[in-house]
């Protein structure tokens, strides 16, 4: 597990930018938080390191939205759809076995669609400052470790 907290939204999407050098095409990174936790903003930093130039919001009036950058980039929220069969039909396993990246924001909600090789994020807020967000990020042992290396954490 890898621990940290990001204190403004501008600390946050650079902790993207440093997360997209580890993202490669079939990779999955699965954000967990509330709302306003910081899903889509550290999402915005990864999509504009993997090269996406337009905006990138959460998906609304689509389940999925889809970006083109160095990699092609699934952007899902399973906030309204939260219904498995549902995502199964949408072809949610197409996306995550297939060679894009995707990006799932709620993704507890479907967690038992998730594959195992999975980076998951979850941000909490701080009751004390209300710009801190906490970090927790678990994957395999080495991709922990590139993580920790890239933030410079020990
Ligand atoms: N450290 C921080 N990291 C990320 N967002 C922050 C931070 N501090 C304040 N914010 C604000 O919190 C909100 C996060 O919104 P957003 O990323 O859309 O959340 P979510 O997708 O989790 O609902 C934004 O309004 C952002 O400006
Ligand atoms: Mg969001």
């Amino acid at each position: 597990m890898v621990n940290f907290i990001s204190k403004s939204e501008k600390q946050t999407i650079e902790t993207g930018l440093k997360i997209s050098t580890l993202v490669k095409a079939g990779t999955v990174i699965a954000f967990i938080g509330d709302l306003a936790a910081g899903k889509t903003t550290i999402i915005k930093g990864i999509a504009k390191g993997l090269g996406v130039n337009r905006d990138v919001e959460s998906p609304t009036f689509t389940l999925v939205n889809e970006y083109y950058g160095n990699l092609k980039i699934y952007h899902m929220d399973c906030y309204r759809e939260n219904n498995i069969e549902g995502w199964l039909e949408i072809g949610i396993e197409d996306y995550f076995y297939g060679d894009g990246v995707s990006l799932v924001e709620w993704a507890d909600r479907i967690e038992e669609l998730l594959p195992e090789d999975v980076i998951k994020i979850s941000i909490q807020h701080d009751m004390e400052h209300i710009n801190y967000r906490k970090f927790s990020i678990s994957s395999t042992p080495e991709r922990e470790q590139n993580i920790k290396k890239l933030l410079k954490l020990k």
